[in-house]
């Protein structure tokens, strides 16, 4: 998961990187930025404005996203870059209700708070499609499954969807002797394992940016 979280910063990085910026310089040479300028002008591009509205969705709407979207933005998930093009990686993408709403009772078994949520419609943060993704049991991959996780959550966002990254639920059906059959549907290869989820649907919120802390960023001179 931190790699995901790694992979993540580095792509923001690289795009704010590419836009004007004001800095001040440190005592050792080296330049503390101020990426709020630069993230707040994206001159119509259409990638930059896509990474920088994404939020993570909480609240989707009952509309069923079309098949075609999903396969897109699956697509695009495969097509990110992955270590001598391993594709360390399996994809699953659910959008059943059956499965959904399965899964889900069995969560509020053991959860039952959640469930008195306010709109409440599922453990995948109420979104009607779910991608699931998988790395090799053997730790590898993760780095590249983060970055086709980001692909497909920009994708979706291009196209009108919202998406949320998910790490919880994952570790309800792996830990969870009742998931089983739910696990075992999803038809992951024995010497693969689930790393997260990714919640897909039509966004019915709109939440504001969380801060992003760009101290963290400094340009070496
Ligand atoms: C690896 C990972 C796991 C996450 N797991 C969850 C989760 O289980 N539940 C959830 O609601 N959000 C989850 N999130 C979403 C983060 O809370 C969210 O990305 C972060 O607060 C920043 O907000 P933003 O995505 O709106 O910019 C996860 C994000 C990542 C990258």
């Amino acid at each position: 998961m931190r790699n995901f979280t790694a992979s993540l910063g580095i792509c923001s990085i690289i795009f704010a990187g590419s836009f004007i910026f004001s800095s001040c310089s440190t005592s050792n040479g080296s330049e503390q930025t101020d990426l709020t300028v630069a993230t707040s002008q994206s001159d119509g591009n259409e990638v930059v404005d896509a990474i920088m509205s994404r939020r993570s969705i909480r609240k989707y709407k009952d509309t069923p996203v079309e098949r075609e979207k999903l396969q897109q933005i699956v697509a695009c998930g495969i097509n990110a870059p992955s270590g001598m093009n391993k594709q360390p990686w399996h994809v699953r993408v659910v959008d059943n209700p059956e499965y959904i709403n399965g899964i889900t009772e069995l969560f509020v078994k053991q959860n039952p708070d959640m469930a008195n949520q306010n709109g409440f419609k599922n453990m995948f943060r109420n979104a009607p499609a779910v991608i699931f993704v998988a790395s090799p049991i053997d730790g590898s991959g993760q780095l590249d499954c983060g970055m086709l996780g980001e692909n497909m959550m920009l994708a979706a966002q291009s196209l009108g969807l919202g998406t949320c990254c998910l790490g919880g639920p994952i570790s309800f059906m792996k830990n969870t002797e009742e998931a089983l059959p739910y696990l075992k549907q999803l038809q992951i290869p024995t010497d693969y394992s689930l790393l997260y989820a990714i919640a897909v649907g039509y966004p019915d919120e709109a939440p504001e940016s969380k801060p992003r802390d760009d101290k963290k960023v400094m340009f070496i001179d």
